[in-house]
């Protein structure tokens, strides 16, 4: 798929048959999401694949679990919405592959003029707004690429991260921090392509 083609075509599935996944179209997601840029090409990423039934269910629990947590207060019509929460934030549930992106924390050429000030590397995190966190995104839209190419349906979850340190615990992250989770399976219907979006109404040129 020529690449103009390819960018319309990535669309969000949620749904999925339990058709497992071609090792070779994994490795060529996997490996595609490693291609993406990175400050000072540092690559502070890792990527689990976890495609082990019990463990995706034990994500989901973790899941359900944190946002019945945060919300046990609630009313009837916040419940409702509660639910649908859950839904958008546990997709991946029925995917027969979640992939876990981790960062670890970027070391920039700037943390080493640090050391005399009173400015921590967290703060020249914030300011450079976490360009690690940036580098994930990049590698996780180069998989959703990859994986439509392969004719594979994808979705981007950020919702689950609300369990982000029990996700980490289930997984197992050592010194790294989850950032997202990414389903892919073959999706059960084909998604329209994107319409492109109106060029001025998001794009300002500065004179
Ligand atoms: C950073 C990010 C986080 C997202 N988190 C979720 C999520 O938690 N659950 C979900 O169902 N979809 C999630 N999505 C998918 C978006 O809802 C989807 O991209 C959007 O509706 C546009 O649809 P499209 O991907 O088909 O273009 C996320 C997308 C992005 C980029």
């Amino acid at each position: 798929m020529e690449f103009s083609e390819l960018v319309y075509a990535r669309r969000t599935v949620r749904r999925f048959t339990p058709e497992p996944i071609r090792q070779a179209s994994l490795e060529k997601i996997l490996k595609a999401g490693l291609a993406a840029p990175s400050p000072n090409n540092s690559t502070p990423w890792s990527i689990s694949v976890v495609t082990n039934g019990e463990v995706i269910q034990k994500m989901r629990h973790a899941v359900n679990d944190r946002l019945d947590l945060m919300f046990s207060g609630i009313n009837s019509e916040q419940k409702a919405i509660l639910d649908k929460v859950k839904v958008f934030s546990t997709v991946f549930a029925n995917a027969p592959v979640v992939l876990a992106v981790f960062s670890r924390p970027y070391q920039a050429p700037i943390h080493e003029l640090l050391a005399d000030t009173d400015i921590s590397p967290e703060q020249v995190g914030d300011l450079r707004r976490h360009p690690e966190l940036q580098a994930t995104g990049a590698l996780v839209q180069n998989m959703l690429l990859a994986a439509t190419e392969e004719g594979l349906g994808s979705c981007w979850i950020s919702g689950a991260l609300v369990a982000r340190r029990e996700l980490e615990a289930i997984l197992g992250a050592k010194d790294m921090h989850l950032e997202t989770l990414v389903a892919i399976g073959h999706r059960d219907a084909q998604p329209h392509p994107k319409e492109p979006l109106d060029l001025e109404l998001y794009v300002n040129y500065i004179p």
